[in-house]
């Protein structure tokens, strides 16, 4: 496995494959690598010749005040897990390789962007988006894996990969949670043994809400509230948001139907969890 930190090696290293007819997997990550991590590692060395894994903390999708500076880094245990995977290449660059001057040139995907996660945070997805972008233009034509915890992540990289026409398949692989049903997130080490104990409720007010759905509940108001209900029996939660909304637009509508997301934002002490989950409204 090769470790690279400049964006010209990487791109040599690619040319090398590609010419010789292989295809590129990139999986993007922040690192503080879990098995959620893992699994987009293993569907995308199964599904290509190469597999490159992206390691940067990216500071332009962090704002004030968030935990950029105290965001879990451990290099030498991701280097383990990536080369226990079949990664590769390794791309763990600088910021100064990333950004070496003041970003000026920012990719925005806006109505994507604006509802939910854009609330609490409006330049977060333009940060996740230029980095991704940049990911994409230095790998080049790929399938790029992303985790479906982010869901309105992954929606936003999509509308971009498409909007942008970039070489790029989006790949969405399964959320991955442990046995009580919290969804790995490397935020869960900011957990107190007392908040790790409460946070499945997470994974229990999902649950309701999609039961709701799939009983043929068509008022999103009954569905967050019925979620939000279910979370303030943990204590120590506080809810950020509790949305159900159609699964492709994420724009809050006042009747759902067809195919629905539901996601919930919950603090819990300093750390900030997301999960979700879907269903369909059955048509009658
Ligand atoms: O999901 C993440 O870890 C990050 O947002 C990503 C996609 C690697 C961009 O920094």
């Amino acid at each position: 496995m090769d470790l690279l930190t400049k964006i010209t090696e990487v791109r040599s290293g690619l040319d090398v494959h590609r010419a010789e007819g292989r295809t590129v997997g990139l999986v993007p990550t922040m690192g503080y690598l879990h098995a959620g991590h893992a699994s987009l590692m293993t569907a995308a060395v199964g599904d290509n010749d190469i597999t490159i894994a992206s390691i940067f903390v990216n500071p332009l999708q962090f704002g004030e005040g968030e935990d950029l500076d105290s965001y879990p880094r451990d290099l030498d245990r991701d280097l383990e897990i990536c080369r226990a995977e079949g990664i590769d290449m390794v791309f763990a660059p600088s910021v100064e390789e990333m950004y070496p001057r003041p970003v000026d040139t920012v990719v925005t995907v806006p109505t994507v962007s604006a509802p939910l996660e854009g609330v609490a945070r409006p330049y977060h997805f333009s940060g996740v988006a230029t980095v991704v972008a940049k990911l994409f233009s230095i790998v080049g034509p790929c399938r790029a894996y992303f985790g479906a915890k982010d869901w309105q992540q992954l929606a936003v990289i999509r509308r971009m990969a498409v909007d942008l026409s970039m070489p790029v398949e989006v790949v969405d692989c399964p959320i991955v949670r442990e046995p009580d049903g919290l969804a790995l997130s490397s935020r869960n080490f900011y957990l107190t043994a007392d908040e790790r104990a409460q946070a499945p409720v997470i994974r229990r007010a999902l649950d309701l809400g999609i039961e709701l759905v799939v009983d043929g509940e068509t008022n999103p108001k009954v569905i967050e509230s019925a979620m939000a209900t279910k979370v303030a029996t943990a204590p120590l939660g506080e809810l950020d948001y509790a949305a159900a909304v159609p699964a492709e637009t994420l724009v809050a509508d006042s009747v759902l139907a067809g195919e629905v997301r539901l996601l919930l934002a919950v603090r819990f002490g300093k750390a900030r969890l997301i999960d979700n989950d879907g269903a369909f409204i059955r048509e009658v």
